[in-house]
């Protein structure tokens, strides 16, 4: 049974810097400085320009939209490829419209199960066959000896397109024409980008209004289709699967999906060939992909898989032990990639439920001091959801509970915020 501690109720409420991402932006982290990289592709955006709690964001807003853009309203009673836009439903098999709540519960449900044996064997060749394994070095950490899988060396920057890589590559194998649609600002976003582009796929990735336009900039380095859909993350999903729905075209979940889990898995794959003394792996979670491909990867092994949420996010821990949590009373927080909501019924969920899985929680204080303690002390480069794993570690007793394995998630965070932190940490 999972291991859950409370998932705490008081927000810490901090939002000192317009880098700071919002609640249920689970996979909406900023990128580098703006590069002026103009796009090869089509783009469309809409003029909501809300975080996905609903709360208006620094940097988002009409701001995204680059000279040619079109936009879209996602209102109420528009359909993606109607005339005036937006989202009223989709067609099912029959060629009647389906409402938008109908079509959502089909693309979630679709490929929402766990991946089986053969499916991780593929994942791990196609992985292998575009990734070498991620270096794992020790290093001491605020005192700390830890063992550091650097996902963050990944080419996008976190683990997120091994997930992009195994699902994109499964849906080429059944059928080179088929396109796919996701939905993300942040690491899943550029992992289907990547993938799409190294596999010769069709891909349109949907991006809340509340992306950055630093983000918004690096994922138009790829030759993707973007459309920019506001209201937060929740509609721009609805809007990606429904618009999946109409073209016929793959949706790919960031977390509650089988080919993604199978990619995510790797991960943890490469850690046991690379360090089988390994006792314990620490992970962040948002929707529980890294978590459930993990631990299927280690099944059979010693290794405890440990999750990690943010004391004022705790949509994952809340879900594990039946419980919903509003979005809109989800903290802020810079660790934006595990800061959102989770679906009740997604497939992670289920297999974190039945495994041996332990799941802590840490503050934005811990988090912020463990960045900047990675940067001072192992000179490394991290953004908030890998700094908030690694603060789950530091925080655990020592020596004594054997080997442990941080996954180094991503490096993904704005410039201006890593100054801040990097300037203002006590450490
Ligand atoms: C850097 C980083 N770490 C961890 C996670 C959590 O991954 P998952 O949603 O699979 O739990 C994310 C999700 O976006 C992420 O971007």
């Amino acid at each position: 049974m999972p291991q859950q501690e409370d998932p705490g109720a008081d927000p810490h409420g901090q939002r000192d810097e317009a880098e700071q991402r919002q609640p249920g932006s689970r996979d909406s982290q900023d990128r580098g400085p703006d590069d002026g990289t103009e796009p090869e592709h089509e783009d469309r955006c809409c003029d909501l320009a809300l975080s996905d709690s609903g709360v208006p964001l620094d940097g988002g807003g009409d701001q995204l939209a680059a000279e040619g853009d079109e936009t879209v309203d996602v209102g109420a009673g528009k359909g993606p490829d109607s005339k005036e836009g937006g989202i009223e439903g989709g067609r099912s098999d029959d060629g009647t419209v389906a409402p938008p709540a109908t079509v959502q519960a089909m693309a979630a449900a679709a490929r929402s199960r766990a991946p089986d044996d053969d499916q991780l064997l593929r994942a791990a060749e196609i992985i292998a066959a575009v990734l070498p394994p991620s270096p794992l070095v020790e290093a001491s950490v605020s005192g700390r000896r830890l063992w550091l899988k650097l996902e963050s060396l990944q080419p996008t920057g976190s683990f997120k397109v091994r997930g992009a890589l195994a699902a994109l590559a499964a849906a080429a194998a059944e059928d080179p024409a088929t396109e796919i649609v996701a939905c993300s600002a942040g690491n899943h976003g550029l992992g289907v980008a990547f993938a799409a582009a190294r596999l010769g796929t069709r891909a349109t990735v949907v991006v809340p209004m509340t992306a950055s336009p630093a983000k918004l900039a690096r994922l138009r380095e790829f030759d993707v289709e973007l459309q920019l859909v506001g209201a937060g993350y929740e509609q721009a999903e609805t809007h990606a699967q429904v618009l999946a729905e109409q073209r016929g075209a793959r949706f790919v979940s960031p977390y509650d999906d089988d080919w993604v889990i199978a990619g995510q898995a790797t991960m943890a794959a490469e850690v046991l060939v690379q360090r089988p003394s390994a006792a314990r792996l620490i992970v962040g979670v948002g929707g529980g992909g890294l978590a459930a491909g993990s631990i299927l990867a280690t099944r059979g092994s010693e290794v405890i898989v440990h999750g990690v949420q943010l004391e004022q996010n705790a949509a994952f821990a809340a879900a594990l032990a039946g419980r919903q949590i509003d979005p809109a009373a989800l903290g802020s927080t810079i660790a934006d990639g595990i800061a959102g909501g989770i679906d009740a019924s997604s497939i992670t969920l289920q297999i974190l439920r039945s495994a041996r899985f332990e799941l802590s929680l840490v503050s934005e204080a811990a988090t912020r001091t463990a960045l900047a303690a990675c940067a001072h002390d192992a000179g490394l480069v991290i953004e908030g959801s890998a700094a908030a794993a690694l603060a789950a570690a530091l925080e655990r007793p020592g020596s004594e509970e054997g080997e442990t394995v941080v996954a180094i998630s991503g490096r993904n965070i704005a410039t201006e915020l890593l100054g801040e932190l990097l300037g203002t940490q006590t450490l």
